[in-house]
């Protein structure tokens, strides 16, 4: 629950990451069924320290898409009913919007235009916040986002599942120079499935004597220093890209945002590569998926483009940024 879009009062978030662990990935009839299971008792738990409850509450925000239809229809027929039944004002964001914003929230100083470089489990992206509500995509990954190759190489590491975690782990005890990767360099797009074949290939070339009948690496260095090789050239991946499309707007403020900016190495990197410019970093709580920045997000989307009209469709390819 936020005041003003910028002051967060309450942000409760339900995690389904032990749900889905146990699969090495999301399940997505087990999320859907999950944010079913889990919706009203984390509305009521954000309410609870709120005076007022609901009284106090002047518009709702939910996610549009992109994501998974299951989810997103069950969120916004949830926050449809009770913008109905309260007769609330309803705006319906871009889950990237809410990344993009998670910046604006972290930040109190910050205003756009701002480059962020949006990193999760399905997207990579630089956007440039041009002003509120307005946005565009300057780069987007051509096949695998980001944090998914995070999460397939941990696999093929025999790391659990999320594997960005995980692989920073290992990566802070390893040699990143110890196993060449070859590096993608692509105008204004980004690839991440060269890299996490090549990793694929480098486990398969350790031989069957180094692998256990998983065909997971026996030797924990050969994991850490495989891990550390990875990381270092997924955030030089990152940043090289990200420097592209500041040179190309011009851009003077630059934020990181997204479950994979809780990397440490991408917050290093980006932190020195752009020393001369303001760089935002969100908390941690603010980088992974929550819905603080969604009701920031939708907060400016309202103010800009007003309501929605209740029963708007849910997008799972949704592509906006603001
Ligand atoms: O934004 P997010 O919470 O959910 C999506 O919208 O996808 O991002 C989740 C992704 C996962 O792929 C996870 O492995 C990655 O963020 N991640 C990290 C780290 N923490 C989470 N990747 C690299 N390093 C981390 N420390
Ligand atoms: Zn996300």
């Amino acid at each position: 629950m936020l005041t003003d879009g910028r002051e967060v009062r309450s942000s409760v978030v339900s995690s389904q990451i032990a749900l889905h662990a146990v699969h090495g990935g999301v399940v997505p009839e087990l999320a859907a069924r999950a944010h079913l299971e889990g919706l009203a008792t984390v509305v009521d738990a954000a309410l609870a320290p709120v005076p007022g409850g609901w009284d106090a509450i002047d518009a709702i925000a939910v996610t549009r898409g992109p994501g998974l239809a299951g989810c997103l229809i069950v969120g916004t027929m949830y926050a449809t009913t009770a913008a109905m039944a309260r007769g609330l004002p309803i705006v319906g964001v871009s889950h990237l919007a809410g990344h993009v914003y998670s910046a604006w929230l972290a930040d109190p100083e910050l205003e756009p235009p701002y480059l962020a470089l949006l990193v999760s489990g399905g997207h990579t992206e630089c956007v440039l916040l041009r002003e509120h509500g307005i946005a565009e995509r300057l780069a987007a990954t051509r096949d695998d986002a980001a944090g998914e190759a995070f999460d397939k190489v941990a696999r093929l590491l025999g790391l659990e599942y999320p594997g960005g975690p995980a692989i920073q782990r290992v990566a802070s005890g390893g040699d990143p120079s110890r196993f060449p990767l070859p590096r993608t360099r692509l105008d204004g797009a980004f690839s991440f499935s060269g890299l996490k074949t090549a990793v694929r290939y480098m486990v398969r070339d350790l031989g069957p004597e180094a692998l256990t009948a998983s065909g997971v690496p026996r030797d924990r260095q050969v994991v850490a220093d495989l891990a550390a090789s990875f990381q270092a050239v997924a955030v030089d991946q990152l940043v090289t890209g990200l420097v592209a499309a500041a040179d190309r707007t011009g851009a003077t403020t630059v934020a990181v945002v997204g479950g994979v900016a809780a990397n440490r190495a991408l917050r290093e990197a980006v932190t020195a590569r752009f020393s001369g410019l303001r760089v935002v970093v969100p908390p941690f709580d603010l980088c992974t998926d929550n819905a603080a920045m969604i009701a920031a997000a939708g907060w400016q989307r309202l103010r800009v483009h007003g309501p929605d009209a209740p029963g708007f469709d849910v997008d799972p390819s949704l592509a906006e940024c603001a």
